[in-house]
């Protein structure tokens, strides 16, 4: 009927012969869809797994968490591949530290663990842009993304010849532990439903693996997702969390695409994400293994999402959309990736964790039960006070070379991946013949912009409330008008995926076209240079602030734990330790509070730590800034 039925054939009659030469070379990973099950080397295989994304955790860090799932009684992990990490620009790859995917997949082997490998091209996963990279917004015409465009299918043929080669010894055909290998990812819920697009995606993942791994796809609960999702000769399957009151209920759209085969949720939510000025979700314990017996008892495979969520470091979080309110509907996403998971952001053992240990145990899943140290201790670093350096205002901080037009540019058309970009114009006589105050209008806001005149604060507007025009009061002397644009994220999921950023269209003070723009990129993606910046005095917002500290001795004989930066007092802004950039906060936003910091980003006494921040809008009156050892995840919500 369908080519896996055909190999499943080959693979029977061979492993029958293997077993009376009591050799078993050939590994295979097939479907029986006789007898709903997977077949590895002949023998009926289940898995449960759980999510964990090496580019959200420390590499130092990998191990550890690995090992907490093996102990909880998972027997495969589930990663996406993120293209924008290993294709920071065009033909420049990174393999190194948090890239290093091989050395993931080998501390995954050691545990004697499978892995569900799923290289997108597009991930979703919550990271900025669903994990393709910025400059493909340069490179390929509207509308072309995801679908059979000869443009966008030649960068992702290339980014795959690079991937895939290394990933070629891990297929478990070829002695690796590569079991599953997904094409595109809920493609059912992009509006291009290209079927060509999917084939073609189809043909390459299988030039690459063959019959080593086996090739599926994943869609969300209902029959429009498989519709669009599903393709001919993948294996199709489901995603579905812990509301749903009978697994069947989303199984039986599985049953759609195939009539037969293992259950197969490659999406089961022990936790849920969250934005900003959101409360945050979660998942209740008993609702998770609820749902798990239920699979478990159909003999189901599936695949917890997140099982350890980690952090989105630096300016890596993404957006969604609401389509019930698509003026309003932008929703950045937390620096934090906790997930409400089964193992905390910190790495810590939960309720969640035992009881889905338990579940397992007793459904004879996991056969021995590991004791294992479920929470590390945090250290309270203690308080630390930020010395002032410079403005985004002074020309010590512009380390990019303006860019001047006539109409507002996006950052990407002017090769500005991350953080912000000041757009400046001058307010003429001409531009003035208007009543005061006027209505400055900045449609095509993305995404949040703090607006000056002469360098002083007049205002915010903002994207995500739909709110993009202010009243101005105008002057008849002339005057500058800065808008400061903040990048939150790129929209990771749907059909708004082409989120470009900065200011869109042409920005109106009443019925006037304001220009000529002055536009400088602060992308903060480097900050050694700021170590050349000079305490002053007093300093206007926004602007660099410093500390620099040694950590008490006693820390020359003891590993460095893991703390929180909590900016308590400070408005919204960037936080980086040591150079890495620790992500965005803002206390005042809520409902996430502090920041994780692992131990491994500070420096051992001697050598003197550096903490820089970037404020927006308000510092506190001393300075001050603390690392705490708990994090605040639930704080209040500002609107
Ligand atoms: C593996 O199986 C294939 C058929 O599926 C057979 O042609 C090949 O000789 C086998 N390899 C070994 C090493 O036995
Ligand atoms: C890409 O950026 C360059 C300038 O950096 C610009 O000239 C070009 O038009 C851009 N292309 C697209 C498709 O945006
Ligand atoms: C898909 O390919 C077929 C055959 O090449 C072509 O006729 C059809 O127009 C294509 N569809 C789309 C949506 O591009
Ligand atoms: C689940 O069951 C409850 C009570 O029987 C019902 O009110 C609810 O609508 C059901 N939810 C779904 C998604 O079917
Ligand atoms: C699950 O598998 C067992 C054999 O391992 C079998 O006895 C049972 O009938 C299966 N249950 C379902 C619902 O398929
Ligand atoms: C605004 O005017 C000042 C002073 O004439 C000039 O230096 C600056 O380049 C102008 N800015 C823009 C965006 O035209």
């Amino acid at each position: 009927m369908n080519l896996p039925r055909l190999r499943l054939f080959f693979t029977l009659a061979f492993c029958a012969l293997a077993d009376t030469l009591q050799t078993s070379i050939n590994r295979t990973f097939v479907i029986d869809y006789d007898n709903n099950e997977f077949l590895k080397d002949g023998q009926v295989f289940r898995y449960v797994s759980g999510s964990l994304h090496y580019f959200r955790i420390p590499k130092q860090y990998w191990k550890d968490r690995i090992i907490k799932m093996k102990a909880s009684g998972l027997n495969a992990i589930s990663t996406y591949v993120e293209w924008s990490l290993h294709e920071p620009f065009p033909g420049v790859y990174d393999f190194e530290g948090i890239a290093d995917i091989e050395y993931f997949l080998e501390l995954i082997k050691d545990a004697g663990m499978y892995v569900l490998l799923r290289p997108g091209p597009y991930i979703c996963a919550e990271r900025d842009f669903g994990g393709f990279p910025y400059w493909l917004l340069n490179k390929t015409q509207q509308k072309s993304l995801r679908t059979n465009d000869p443009t966008y299918k030649e960068y992702v043929k290339k980014w795959f010849d690079v991937l895939m080669d290394k990933m070629k010894p891990y297929l478990y055909g070829n002695g690796g532990h590569i079991i599953m290998v997904q094409v595109e990812n809920e493609y059912g819920s992009y509006f291009a439903c290209d079927k060509n697009y999917t084939l073609w995606l189809r043909d390459l993942f299988r030039s690459y693996v063959q019959d080593k791994a086996l090739l599926f796809t994943t869609d969300g609960c209902g029959t429009s997702y498989m519709k669009c999702g599903s393709i001919p000769e993948v294996y199709a399957t489901v995603d579905f969390g812990a509301s749903v009151n009978d697994s069947q209920d989303c199984f039986k759209y599985m049953r759609e695409v195939h009539h037969s085969g293992p259950l197969v949720n490659s999406e089961f939510y022990p936790g849920w994400l969250s934005h900003w000025q959101e409360p945050n979700p979660l998942v209740f314990s008993k609702d998770v293994v609820r749902v798990m017996k239920q699979m478990l008892s159909l003999n189901a495979s599936f695949n917890f999402y997140m099982f350890h969520g980690g952090t989105n470091f630096g300016f890596t979080s993404g957006a969604n959309m609401n389509l019930n309110t698509p003026d309003a509907g932008y929703e950045p996403q937390l620096t934090s990736y906790d997930y409400d998971a089964p193992i905390t952001e910190a790495g810590d053992l939960t309720e969640k964790y035992f009881m889905i240990q338990k579940t397992l145990f007793e459904s004879k899943f996991l056969i021995q039960n590991e004791i294992l140290p479920f929470w590390e201790p945090k250290a309270r670093y203690g308080e630390f006070v930020l010395n002032p350096l410079a403005s985004l205002f002074d020309e010590a901080t512009q380390r990019i070379k303006p860019v001047i037009s006539d109409s507002p540019l996006t950052f990407e058309f002017m090769d500005v991946n991350t953080g912000f970009v000041m757009y400046e114009t001058n307010l003429s006589h001409d531009q003035k013949d208007i009543f005061s105050p006027t209505i400055l209008n900045i449609t095509g806001l993305r995404d949040r912009a703090i607006i000056y005149k002469d360098n002083v604060k007049i205002g915010t507007m903002c994207r995500a409330k739909g709110n993009t025009t202010m009243s101005v009061n105008i002057s008849l002397s002339d005057e500058k008008l800065s808008i400061l644009v903040e990048n939150q994220g790129r929209v990771n999921y749907g059909s708004f995926l082409e989120d470009r950023k900065g200011i869109l269209h042409q920005v109106k003070l009443g019925n006037k076209t304001l220009g000529p723009w002055k536009m400088t990129a602060h992308p903060l993606n480097e900050t050694s240079w700021i170590s050349s910046l000079k305490p002053v005095k007093k300093v206007q917002l926004p602007a660099y602030f410093r500390s620099e500290f040694v950590l008490p001795d006693i820390y020359r004989y003891f590993k460095l734990s893991d703390t929180y930066l909590d900016p308590s007092g400070w408005t919204k802004g960037v936080a980086f330790l040591n150079g890495i950039n620790l992500g965005r906060y803002w206390p005042l936003g809520g409902p996430q509070v502090t920041l994780y910091v692992p131990g491994v980003f500070f420096l051992q006494p001697p050598a003197v730590n550096t903490l820089i921040m970037m404020e927006l809008e308000g510092a506190p009156a001393d300075l001050s800034v603390k690392f705490v050892d708990k994090p605040q995840l639930d704080g209040p919500i500002t609107l």
